[in-house]
């Protein structure tokens, strides 16, 4: 994944888009990726998931553009590129202003006319590891055009704004669990998401003695190269058979019940789900006495459902998490699994604070020996959902002038 550890903030945006823009921006919002600490493969099940919002997040800076179209600038060092406002509300060039026309379009659905602005994104949230930079991306954008708009929009919503953008505007077709994290995480929680109501609990984890250890194959995955979609398939097909509106109602005895007439696959492929379910339950009490054994063994056993019954780790993902078991600090770790859509992507680990850098050394090492991979890894801890980091507020001009000397106002959720 490509790890990029500055630092953005609406200090650090602001002189860039001066400079690509000239002039001030408006408006910056922030929003972070994610890790899925436990419940995979559930979200589009009706399900339960437990992720987490990662420190590292995506920022977007707007402002009027003078131009009267759209300009957009991707990452800094990107080239802009101007839009009319009318053509970007469709799928258009370049693939990834697809993530913006999208959101500018569902705005627009809602009665959220945008008129033409300058955009840029900045963000350190690595990409192509499955740790939800799209999301990030998504939820940022709309974020800070809401803000742009003066509208305020339920966080709830936001998310789901971003998963139409993906499914209608860049051919994914995801759950909620991404956007929905990124829009309400909460920093030192972990979130449980009840999928099919998108009620959800905020879980302390906040405990210093372990850190969570984001550990990267290497592997590249895509969620649109159809595996992802005929898994859901299969569990649509299994739910039909079982005579359930999803998986969610599902249970143990119903499946076996009726295995034969499931068959093999779409037996396990359920049973992964109905298992998992149990699991968050069970990670989200852990999580909640802080018994980090208890934690770790669940996410082994979702690691060993997701490889062997729904099949969608790799065998570079389960080398990570076998040597998770085997290198010489493997006592200091309490559990770990593949983390996201999977065929490839990162691992994630609980990991005792104290040993968490020998860990993390020791695995870059066996992996290197064991694969011929060199990698990347994060430490991290729970951070914030979206949030409006700036807003510029006329009103306030003159007060905040003469205090600070310049017409904006930083604004914080904290
Ligand atoms: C991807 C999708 C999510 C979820 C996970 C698997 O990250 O975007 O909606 O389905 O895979 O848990």
């Amino acid at each position: 994944m490509d790890l990029v550890k500055r630092e953005i903030t609406a200090e650090t945006i602001t002189p860039y888009f001066e400079e690509y823009f000239g002039h001030k921006p408006t408006h910056i919002a922030a929003a972070p990726g994610r890790v899925n600490l436990i419940g995979e493969h559930t979200d589009y099940n009706n399900g339960f998931v437990m992720p987490m919002a990662l420190e590292n997040h995506t920022v977007v800076a707007v402002a009027p553009s003078p131009t009267g179209n759209h300009r957009f600038c991707g990452s800094l060092g990107d080239q802009i590129y101007e839009i009319p406002v009318q053509d970007a509300l469709s799928i258009g060039e370049p693939f990834w202003s697809n993530y913006v026309r999208g959101v500018l379009a569902l705005l627009d659905r809602r009665g959220i006319k945008i008129g033409p602005v300058d955009m840029l994104i900045d963000s350190n949230v690595p990409r192509g590891g499955g740790l939800s930079s799209s999301a990030a991306l998504e939820v940022s954008v709309c974020t800070a055009l809401a803000a742009f708009a003066g509208v305020e929009i339920d966080p709830k919503e936001v998310a789901l704004i971003g998963q139409s953008v993906e499914h209608e505007f860049v051919n994914v077709p995801c759950g909620i669990m991404d956007q929905f994290i990124s829009a309400n995480g909460r920093k030192g929680h972990a979130l449980k998401l009840d999928c099919a109501s998108l009620n959800y609990e905020l879980i302390p984890m906040d405990d210093p003695a372990v850190s969570v250890l984001v550990f990267d194959s290497a592997v590249k995955h895509s969620l649109a190269d159809g595996a992802y979609g005929q898994r859901r398939k299969q569990c649509e097909e299994a739910s039909a058979i079982m005579g359930v509106p999803s998986l969610r109602e599902a249970t143990l005895d119903m499946l076996e019940e009726s295995k034969d007439k499931l068959g093999d696959v779409r037996y396990r492929r359920a049973r992964h789900v109905i298992g998992e379910n149990v699991r968050v339950a069970s990670f989200a009490q852990a999580l909640a006495d802080k018994n980090w054994e208890k934690a770790g063994s669940a996410m082994r056993s979702s690691h060993a459902s997701l490889r062997d019954d729904y099949e969608v780790s790799c065998a570079e993902v389960d080398t990570l998490v076998s040597l998770c078991d085997r290198i010489p600090s493997a006592s200091s770790v309490y559990g770990s699994r593949m983390t996201g859509g999977g065929f490839g992507g990162c691992i994630v680990a609980l990991v005792k604070t104290e040993d968490v850098d020998k860990v993390a050394q020791e695995l870059l090492q066996a992996y290197r020996q064991e694969t011929g991979i060199d990698t990347t890894y994060l430490i991290t801890r729970p951070g914030d959902g979206a949030r409006v980091l700036f807003k510029h507020t006329p009103e306030k001009h003159s007060l905040r002038q003469s205090e600070h000397g310049n017409n904006a106002q930083i604004l914080s959720r904290d």
